[in-house]
């Protein structure tokens, strides 16, 4: 029999599955379970239409409260364009995909909508803030299944957060516009690597939260991994700070990027758009 959906999961889980054994590989489930980011691109342009068809299916993504407070800048004019390059030199897929999206939480419709109406906006509250963040991260997934699905690939680009103030300036985002992520998109140049997930008894929890298990189940998921995606040694973190490790793992990976100190900026930088974050 030729894959099912059980086999795509057992690949991305690296475990045992049986959900989905009698399912055929293919469709939108499939393509989900089987993605990977693309970080290398043809250069061949995307066809407008492609483009726009994508556009279109992020913006069919639910909405909290229906307040669609998503916005899209899409960075094509070349001069515009190699100067966002310029802010992620460190990223040379960025400057290599043949598109190049900033999806960003705006707060500022809402705003202008109650001044137009005459009405207060007692509700400048972190809660405000997150809603927009997660708007433009569903926005911005939705673009990536549906670019996927239609044969391209993408890379997510928090990075430019790192950048914040030059990026926000540069794309002249208003107050109350703040980017959440930037967007690689183009053909794939190869097929990219399966990144192996957590396992679910990690992940899901069943009628009350329970990560009684978890350090267990995370030794078990560190050995996976290492097992299919081994480190180079030349590729761990800060050996410099931490030394080398006889067994990198994907917690040790995680635990020496996060010990150094990263966008301290953006706090600061989304209060500067006029957030209170109350
Ligand atoms: C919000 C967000 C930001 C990301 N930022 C970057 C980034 O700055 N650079 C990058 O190369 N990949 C970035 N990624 C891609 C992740 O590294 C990638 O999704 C993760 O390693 C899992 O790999 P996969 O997408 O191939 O399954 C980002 C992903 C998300 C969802």
């Amino acid at each position: 029999m030729s894959q099912t959906i059980a086999d795509l999961i057992e690949q991305r889980f690296g475990l045992p599955a049986t959900a989905g054994r009698e399912v055929p590989a293919t469709g939108t489930v499939a393509g989900m379970i089987a993605r990977r980011s693309t970080r290398r691109f043809e250069t061949r342009p995307v066809a407008p239409e492609m483009f726009d068809v994508a556009l279109a299916a992020a913006l069919s993504a639910p909405a909290k409260s229906d307040l669609q407070q998503a916005s899209i800048v899409v960075v094509r004019d070349p001069a515009q364009r190699a100067a966002v390059n310029a802010l992620l030199p460190s990223m040379p897929w960025v400057a290599s995909a043949p598109e190049f999206l900033v999806f960003c939480g705006d707060n500022r419709r809402m705003r202008c909508i109650a001044e137009m109406r005459g009405k207060p906006f007692p509700n400048d509250t972190l809660d405000m803030f997150m809603n927009a963040a997660v708007d433009a991260g569903i926005v911005m997934q939705a673009f990536i299944t549906a670019a996927e699905s239609l044969g391209l690939g993408c890379c997510p680009i928090s990075l430019i957060r790192n950048e914040v103030e030059r990026a926000s300036e540069l794309l002249a985002l208003p107050q109350g516009v703040f980017p959440v992520a930037g967007l690689c998109v183009g053909h794939p140049a190869d097929s990219g690597r399966l990144s192996m997930r957590l396992p679910p008894a990690i992940t899901v929890h069943v009628d009350r939260y329970d990560g009684s298990d978890f350090e267990t189940e995370l030794a078990a998921y560190d050995a996976r991994r290492a097992a299919r995606e081994p480190t180079a040694p030349e590729k761990q973190r800060d050996v410099a700070r931490f030394g080398r490790a006889e067994h990198y793992t994907w917690s040790e990976d995680k635990a020496r990027q996060y010990a150094v100190p990263e966008r301290h900026g953006f706090g600061p930088y989304v209060r500067g758009q006029g957030f209170a974050l109350k």
